[in-house]
């Protein structure tokens, strides 16, 4: 899922004219949930490392284990940072720092709604920025399977026509 979302973030980061890399060192996870609203919490995250980085900037992207039970999602960039007191509002609705007030066709609902589509995951989303430094958003949600091999398939072994309902699609996120 994850390197899907950053192949469909692609045109918009080649125009922002940044590189998004996943770390070497992620590990494959398996996650249980909706796949097309946690693709749109990762494009999300991704677009908006893109818009608010320097062009020639490079963005992180990484998928780790916390803990035995959490996968951790980051997306790092080395744009302007945000203050403490724009940290505190990014999540409400319309909630934008100077920076996204200044962008064209920003409508600062992505977080909001990222928020929301992660709660329903029993997940967390928040954010570390340092102004000048950069910001790294992360999203915790709890892991379905320990690990699986890198090569297999979430779906290998079920029948390809099967109706599967959204609520319960398993989300490979690596
Ligand atoms: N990586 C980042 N670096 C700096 N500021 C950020 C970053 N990500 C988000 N922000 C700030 O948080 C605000 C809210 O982000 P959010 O995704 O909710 O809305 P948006 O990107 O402005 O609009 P939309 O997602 O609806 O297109 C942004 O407007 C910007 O001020
Ligand atoms: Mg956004």
């Amino acid at each position: 899922m994850i390197v899907s979302c950053i192949k469909q973030n692609k045109y918009f980061s080649d125009t922002c004219q940044v590189t998004v890399a996943l770390s070497e060192k992620s590990v494959p996870l398996l996650i249980s949930g909706d796949y097309i609203g946690l693709s749109r919490v990762v494009m999300n995250l991704l677009h908006n490392a893109a818009k608010f980085s320097r062009p020639g900037s490079s963005i992180e992207v990484a998928i780790n284990k916390l803990d035995l039970a959490t996968a951790e999602i980051t997306v790092t960039d080395s744009g302007e940072g945000i203050s403490n007191a724009d940290q505190k509002k990014l999540f409400q609705r319309y909630g934008q720092a100077e920076a996204g007030k200044r962008k064209a066709n920003s409508t600062g609902l992505g977080l909001y709604l990222s928020r929301q589509i992660v709660q329903g995951h029993q997940g967390q989303i928040g954010c570390k920025s340092e102004v000048g430094i950069g910001s790294t958003f992360f999203v915790r949600l709890p892991i379905t399977q320990p690990e699986i091999n890198a090569d297999s398939n979430a779906d290998s072994s079920a029948d390809p026509h099967a109706e599967k309902p959204n609520a319960c699609r398993i989300a490979r996120i690596a």
